[in-house]
Order: C-alpha cells, then sequence, then structure tokens
C-alpha cells in the first residue's frame, strides 16, 4: 500500500502531535472538538501527523488576519472524519479543480511548493479514505473560509501484523 506503515494508533494523538508540529501565530484561536467514543485507528501514523499538519499550515496562511482553526474528529465504529477549518479568506472556484496537481501554489516563491495537498490525497487514498474541500470567498454568502473533509476506514482489510496477504493464488 504505497510504503505506507500500518500500525494500531490513536487518533486523537495524531491531532495533537500534527498541532504541536505547526507554528500556529497568537492571532489564531485553535479549537479541537472530538465527538470519538473510541480512539483507536489503524494508520500510519506519521503520515498521517504530516496530513493534518499541512491542512493545518494550509488553514493558517490563509488567516492573515484574526481567524480560528478548528480540527474536530468524529466518526462510527466503521470510519472515522477528521476536518480541518479554517475562517480565511476561501478558495476561489476556478482554484478547486487544481488543488491535487502537484505544484500548483498561489504562495511565494520559498512559501510554497504546491505539494500539501496531493501529498495528502496520496496518503489518503492510500488508506481507502476520501478528501474533499470545501471553501467559500463571498461574504455575502456567508463567512468565508475552507473546511477540508477526511473520511477514512478505521481499520484496513489486513491488518493482522503477521497475516501473509495472497490476492490470487497462482493457479495451473
Ligand atoms: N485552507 C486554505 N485556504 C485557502 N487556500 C488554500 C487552503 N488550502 C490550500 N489552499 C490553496 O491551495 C494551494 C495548494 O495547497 P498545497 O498545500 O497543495 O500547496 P502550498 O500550501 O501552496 O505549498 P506546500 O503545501 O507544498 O508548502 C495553496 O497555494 C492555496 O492557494
Ligand atoms: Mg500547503
Amino acid at each position: 500500500l504505497q510504503g505506507l506503515k500500518f500500525r494500531e494508533t490513536n487518533l486523537m494523538r495524531i491531532v495533537e502531535e500534527s498541532l504541536a508540529a505547526v507554528h500556529c501565530p497568537d492571532r489564531i484561536a485553535v479549537e479541537v472538538k472530538a465527538a470519538l467514543h473510541n480512539e483507536a485507528v489503524w494508520m500510519d501514523h506519521k503520515e498521517m501527523v504530516m496530513v493534518l499538519k499541512d491542512l493545518e499550515q494550509n488553514a493558517i496562511d490563509a488567516m492573515p488576519e484574526k481567524g480560528v482553526l478548528t480540527v474536530t474528529a468524529d466518526g462510527d465504529e466503521n470510519n472515522i472524519i477528521l476536518k480541518v477549518a479554517d475562517t480565511g479568506t476561501g478558495i476561489p472556484e476556478e482554484n478547486i479543480p487544481l488543488l491535487f496537481t502537484p505544484f500548483f501554489t498561489t504562495k511565494a516563491v520559498g512559501d510554497g511548493t504546491g505539494l500539501g495537498l496531493p501529498q495528502a490525497f496520496v496518503t489518503v487514498k492510500g488508506h481507502n479514505g476520501e478528501i474533499t474541500i470545501e471553501s467559500n470567498t463571498d461574504p455575502g454568502k456567508g463567512p468565508t473560509g475552507t473546511t477540508v473533509i477526511i473520511t477514512m476506514p478505521r481499520k484496513q482489510k489486513f491488518q493482522t501484523k503477521d497475516a501473509k496477504v495472497i490476492l490470487h493464488e497462482e493457479g495451473d
């Protein structure tokens, strides 16, 4: 699975480590909302910390003034939902189809390479999950900002530590 190292881990620890790894200026309030009855997940811990850290950095970059960064963890028995939301400028509609294209960036040279969202896409897909982005740039339509939503299975099908995965038998 694309070099991912799956192991049993704790979703809120992933959230906490991602926030600890990102520099959040004082002008931005951070909210963590957890509505999980069970925090146990089967994921590549390090890669998921990186995904959330990149999304949080994008959120912070989108809020040059005051703002709120909200990270939400939710889910049920089978799936988990992670949301990274900001109250920033929003993403213009014409840019939405470009977000997962490597090297698409609106940031100054040196500030961004345009690899955060493409890498997040690859990692989430590697966990058999989905990533979607909702955004509003028009204050006339409501509060501006962006929410990135990740849904993933809590566990992968083949997760027994020492199980050998045989996709098909060599027939004769
Ligand atoms: N939360 C957000 N609010 C507004 N724009 C965003 C947000 N997230 C992403 N974008 C837009 O999408 C572009 C691509 O994001 P992506 O994370 O892939 O690359 P980057 O942040 O520019 O660079 P890198 O992540 O490699 O440092 C950004 O340059 C920005 O224009
Ligand atoms: Mg980025």
